[in-house]
């Protein structure tokens, strides 16, 4: 490109700066977040167009010295510019001159900037992942402390039958597992690169799209151009995923809102806040608004989808309002699973308070009716006269008289006494509960072993991956010593 031809390309941005628009039109402000990224995706881009021999080594070795400096001195030092690439680019060719201008050989705004957002989401969905790990091992320690520990189970939030507080955190940890696998399979769709694709088109230089993929640590990429330019479904995937992981959280936060509220645990100070006027409260607030996170990601997930909903192809500009609902979600999701590992982790329960509740509302009625089943009663029967019971004292002296009105006969031609007196009371019926994934203790201890060996799992899947972004950080690095 010749000084001229240098030249006219200014005068073309001046003459399309936005006027009254301008700011309405630019994304500068919200590129900060991808500001690493952009500068990461340009030298990947002319490391490999001087690998190719688009772009000579001297020119390269300028632009991406120029990079190098453009990194140190920061976003905020950045010209003014439609969005980040604008600016960089306008910063790279002050440093070297009209030849700074071969960076955007072979590339287009639409390509560079979908993979910037998949590089930088890639960082952001490692540290939701790791919020999912660090929630599952404190949900497993307080399985671990509280193997024993019964408590009531609620359905309809009324007392249904007594299980324990191993039981519900397991309960939990198999929830947050499944939030864990639904990130890593998104993050293997975001770990894809578009790059090269360049405005949707193609290009005729002769690229090598595998190796901007592999010099930016991306398992291959998004091969056809136009799918590479538009899509934003990876968006809307993790968004969804993170969502669905809000509304875990915000599931397992009510229930210790209400747990706190019955004085069954007790949230450490760190957790906790009190009233600007009433000096006794220690009130929940941080679980509260770990439950509100769940409306910030739904509203995350309508956005994108609204924004995404019938955009033609190949490339429009909506993309750039979609972006920050990925942004905003990832951020609160993340910073909500975290506080919530930390106040579970450091929460304290009431042992006695709960087993003083734990066969309150006759939540042992349920097992009576198994007792009887098991002796031979139809369910249906036993049912029948354990409800009689629970509306006459629940109790074994209810149970005797509803087994005359119902069976017409006493309750011991049926059960042995000690079978009923046992199913009466909460350990016991937990105990004896030991089904596949049961609450009984010996249950619970299968579910520990496997939650165990699956979180050791998912562990090092999240290093792994962490391992490869570093090396290709360092990959890049060296290459681009090479020339700068
Ligand atoms: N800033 C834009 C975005 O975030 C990328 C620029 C592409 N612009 C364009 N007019 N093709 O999507």
């Amino acid at each position: 490109m010749t000084e001229e031809g240098a030249d006219e390309s200014v005068i073309r941005r001046d003459r399309f700066s936005g006027g009254p628009a301008r700011s309405f039109l630019s994304s500068l402000a919200a590129d900060e977040r991808i500001f690493e990224a952009d500068l990461a995706v340009d030298r990947a881009h002319v490391v490999m167009l001087a690998e190719q021999g688009i772009v000579d080594a001297d020119t390269a070795g300028e632009i991406l010295t120029a990079l190098d400096a453009i990194e140190v001195d920061g976003h905020s030092s950045l010209p003014a510019g439609e969005d980040v690439h604008e600016a960089i680019e306008t910063a790279v060719i002050e440093q070297v001159g009209a030849d700074g201008g071969k960076m955007h050989t072979a590339r287009s705004r639409n390509d560079e900037v979908a993979t910037c957002i998949r590089y930088r989401l890639r960082e952001d969905v490692l540290r939701a992942l790791e919020a999912t790990l660090a929630l599952r091992a404190s949900l497993l320690e307080v399985a671990e402390a509280h193997a024993e520990t019964i408590m009531p189970g609620y359905t309809h939030l009324q007392p249904a039958q007594p299980t324990t507080v191993a039981h519900w955190a397991c309960s939990y940890e198999s929830a947050v597992r499944r939030d864990t696998e639904r990130l890593l399979e998104a993050y293997g769709r975001i770990n894809r690169s578009p790059l090269g694709g360049a405005a949707f088109a193609g290009t005729p230089f002769s690229i090598d799209r595998e190796r901007t993929a592999q010099l930016l640590g991306f398992e291959g990429v998004v091969e056809n151009s136009m799918d590479a330019a538009s899509s934003r479904d990876f968006l809307l995937e993790t968004t969804g995923a993170l969502s669905t992981l809000a509304t875990t959280l915000s599931g397992l936060a009510e229930d210790l809102v209400i747990f706190a509220n019955r004085g069954f645990v007790a949230l450490s100070d760190d957790y906790s806040s009190t009233s600007s006027i009433m000096p006794q409260k220690v009130n929940p607030d941080t679980l509260e608004l770990v439950r509100a996170v769940a409306g910030d990601a739904a509203a995350g997930v309508q956005g994108l989808s609204t924004t995404l909903k019938g955009l033609p192809r190949a490339y429009n500009r909506d993309l750039q309002r979609a972006t920050p609902h990925a942004w905003e979600t990832v951020d609160a999701v993340s910073e909500a699973t975290r506080v919530t590992a930390g106040a579970v982790a450091t929460a304290t329960w009431d042992e006695e308070a709960l087993a003083a509740e734990a066969g309150a509302g006759f939540s042992t009625a349920t097992g009576v009716a198994d007792a009887l089943a098991a002796g031979g009663l139809p369910f249906r029967t036993a049912h029948e006269l354990v409800a009689s019971a629970a509306e006459n004292g629940a109790d074994y002296a209810a149970l005797e008289a509803a087994a005359e009105d119902v069976l017409g006969e006493p309750l011991e031609a049926h059960v042995d006494p000690a079978a009923v007196k046992s199913a009466l009371d909460p350990a016991e019926s937990v105990a004896s509960r030991d089904s596949q994934g049961g609450p009984a203790p010996s249950a619970v201890a299968d579910q520990l072993e496997s939650a165990t060996a699956a979180l050791a799992a998912d562990e090092e899947s999240v290093e792994a991956l962490e391992a490869s972004l570093e090396g290709a950080r360092e990959t890049l690095r060296e290459e681009v010593n090479g020339y700068a």
